[in-house]
């Protein structure tokens, strides 16, 4: 078996389809920002920050993530927020990202709807221009709020519309299925807003049945439980619906114990489109490209599984089909060479 090394993986142009704006608020920014605020934090400090980050399931890490977005307020704020993960994206190689964020966390907290995404615009809008990252915005509704306030940010969130290619589902999953939010993402959708929505993180494939069905979403966020359901797969797989699977995430958030026992090679074998990305990468311990060489590591994935995991990123993303023409024909080109 070959050995795939980072600078490989850096070689391979990637897109990240799942990836939370607030989740990828590291240490150092943390406390710049609670500072330049003046918003206490429970931490003394930076080993303390990374101390608190051991989860037992999602929901101790949602307690966790929501109290570290407390320090984003301005506008300025979640302008350096954006800029840092874009860095982060030139690093890696990821030459297009699509972006959730979650306003309720921060319109709760009385910071504007405005004041979130004109900062995040702009740090997206120099990336296109000063690094090349092209990008797009999906608004995520708070699944464990009520069906009212996800409604009220629809609202909100109108007068943007052109900047915001889809809307998300996401928060805790078990309790809440994707049925409670049916009907603000047919408003959505009227509006010509595009649907995505975790489900099958946690939850049972009965919510991937119903992401898919009620919410008419073009991807599942995560989606490893569809594993459990035989006839779920074949219709994954007959319609080539995306799971943006997150493997770090998975591991630290215990969907599975141990990498080596991960599905993501398992749901390819199936012929489903997957591929990696990042989900929270500040408390999950990597971004995309420490996803990528983890899972190549512990699943002994091929050179050749590596470049469809990319090519899959495209075909899976809301690019115009000229445009993943384009990036597929760059893998080949900037790949060929490689084994
Ligand atoms: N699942 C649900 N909600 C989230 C996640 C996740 O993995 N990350 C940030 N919000
Ligand atoms: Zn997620």
């Amino acid at each position: 078996m070959n050995f795939i090394s980072r600078s490989q993986i850096k070689k391979l142009p990637k897109a990240e389809l799942h990836l939370h704006i607030e989740g990828s608020l590291g240490p150092e920014l943390m406390m710049k920002l609670a500072k330049r605020n003046k918003i206490k934090l429970k931490y003394q400090s930076l080993d303390d920050i990374r101390a608190a980050y051991q989860f037992s399931n999602l929901q101790s890490f949602l307690d966790i993530y929501y109290e570290g977005a407390q320090v984003l307020v301005c506008e300025e704020d979640f302008f350096d927020l954006t800029w840092e993960y874009l860095l982060r994206c030139k690093e890696d190689n990821v030459v297009h990202a699509e972006i959730f964020f979650d306003p309720q966390t921060h319109t709760e907290r009385g910071v504007s709807f405005n004041t979130v995404i004109t900062g995040m615009k702009r740090a997206l809008d120099q990336g296109n221009r000063e690094l090349g990252i092209s990008s797009y915005l999906i608004m995520c509704f708070l699944r464990h709020l009520p069906e009212t306030s996800a409604f009220k940010t629809l609202e909100e969130a109108l007068p943007f519309k052109s900047w915001i290619k889809a809307v998300g589902l996401d928060s805790s999953e078990l309790g809440h299925p994707p049925s409670k939010f049916a009907r603000v993402f047919e408003a959505a959708r009227e509006h010509g807003l595009l649907a995505v929505a975790h489900a099958g993180e946690e939850g049972p494939p009965e919510y991937i049945w119903e992401a898919l069905e009620l919410l008419k979403v073009r991807r599942i966020d995560h989606g490893v439980r569809s594993m459990e359901d035989p006839k779920l797969i074949q219709y994954l797989q007959q319609k080539q619906i995306p799971l943006t699977v997150c493997p770090l995430s998975n591991l630290k958030l215990k969907v599975f114990k141990d990498l080596r026992d991960h599905n993501l090679k398992k749901l390819m074998n199936a012929g489903i489109l997957v591929m990696i990305n990042s989900d929270d990468p500040a408390y999950f311990g990597g971004y995309l490209g420490d996803n990528y060489f983890e899972c190549a590591k512990a699943l002994a994935l091929s050179w050749e599984d590596l470049k469809t995991l990319a090519r899959n990123s495209f075909s899976a993303s809301f690019l115009p089909d000229d445009e993943k023409t384009r990036m597929l024909n760059l893998i080949e080109r900037t790949c060929s060479d490689h084994m």
